[in-house]
């Protein structure tokens, strides 16, 4: 699995190049945003080009910028901006393409696709985001996006904020959890066909059949390779280890993930004991064949 990281923080992508694991980074408005503020609260003055030239510098693998238009013809435009001034630098832009641009009842839906369809027809990447379904993933591969992003995390908020679960942006979700509840409850009902198929399909605590963020990573993964699309599938919006350890386990192609997740996947309380305890044992003996 290849590791994005999920950040515009160019201190942050210096510092997990360092540790070798980072194959690509992904960034999107709000976090090119928290970067700017970060340097700004420094007092450090920013060419916003100059940065991302930077940032593209900093890795030896894909780096998605996002266009900010809504129309596609718009965001075919400004792909060829982003990748005409950017893409030389290190010959590795992405550009990412929400998959659905609509921000009102009634706008058009499409606009994403049909720019994915564009960009792909210019050889130009794309890492089709903001992908909350298999459906929206299997029209961004259809279009031709070299990556599509589901976006776990954010999934993970809608299903538990829909049933009012309290949560962190950081907690853990496990959606096999209410998947055992609402089996629990249909297994109380009784009545007849007619009736029990009404009262037990109206149990249903999903997002169109995906219980979490994981899951939908699952089922877009079984898609593509039920059809061999060359699309990579990028596990995004990733918020903690376990999410990691999951679709790693599922064999998705990439996961993009913050910083502090990537801290959180090193550490262990037993690690750090293990680590106390070595230091502890170091005889004099042992020391002594490292003086020189
Ligand atoms: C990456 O491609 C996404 O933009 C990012 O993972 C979104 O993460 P968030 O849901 O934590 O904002």
């Amino acid at each position: 699995m290849q590791i994005f990281v999920d950040t515009a923080d160019l201190d942050e992508i210096k510092e997990a190049k360092k540790w070798g694991i980072v194959d690509g980074v992904t960034t999107n408005p709000s976090l090119i945003k928290k970067a700017v503020e970060k340097l700004k609260s420094r007092g450090m003055e920013i060419s916003m080009e100059d940065y991302i030239r930077e940032i593209c510098k900093a890795v030896d693998g894909p780096v998605s910028l996002e266009v900010k238009a809504i129309k596609a013809e718009d965001m075919v435009r400004e792909a060829e901006i982003l990748y005409q001034k950017f893409n030389h630098v290190n010959n590795n832009v992405v550009i990412k393409i929400p998959v659905n641009t609509a921000i009102n009842e009634g706008d058009e839906i499409f606009e994403g696709i049909k720019a994915i369809k564009e960009l792909n027809a210019k050889g130009i990447p794309t890492n089709a985001t903001l992908v909350m379904t298999s459906t929206q993933a299997l029209l961004a591969a259809k279009a031709g996006a070299t990556y599509v992003s589901p976006f776990l995390g954010r999934i993970d908020d809608y299903i538990r904020s829909k049933l009012g679960i309290k949560f962190g942006k950081w907690d853990v979700f496990d959606g096999s959890i209410i998947k055992k509840i609402e089996e629990m409850q249909r297994k109380e009902k009784k009545g007849n066909v007619a009736e029990l198929y009404e009262e037990m399909s109206s149990i249903d605590y999903s997002d169109e059949g995906i219980y979490d963020g994981v899951e939908l990573v699952e089922s877009i993964i079984k898609i593509y390779r039920a059809y061999n699309f060359k699309t990579k599938i990028i596990a995004a919006s990733v918020r903690n280890a376990l999410q990691v350890r999951k679709v790693a386990e599922m064999g998705v192609d990439i996961a993009t993930i913050p910083f502090a997740v990537i801290k959180e996947m090193i550490n262990h309380y037993k690690t750090m004991e293990g680590m106390k305890k070595f230091m502890q044992d170091v005889v004099e003996e042992y020391r002594a064949i490292f003086e020189q």
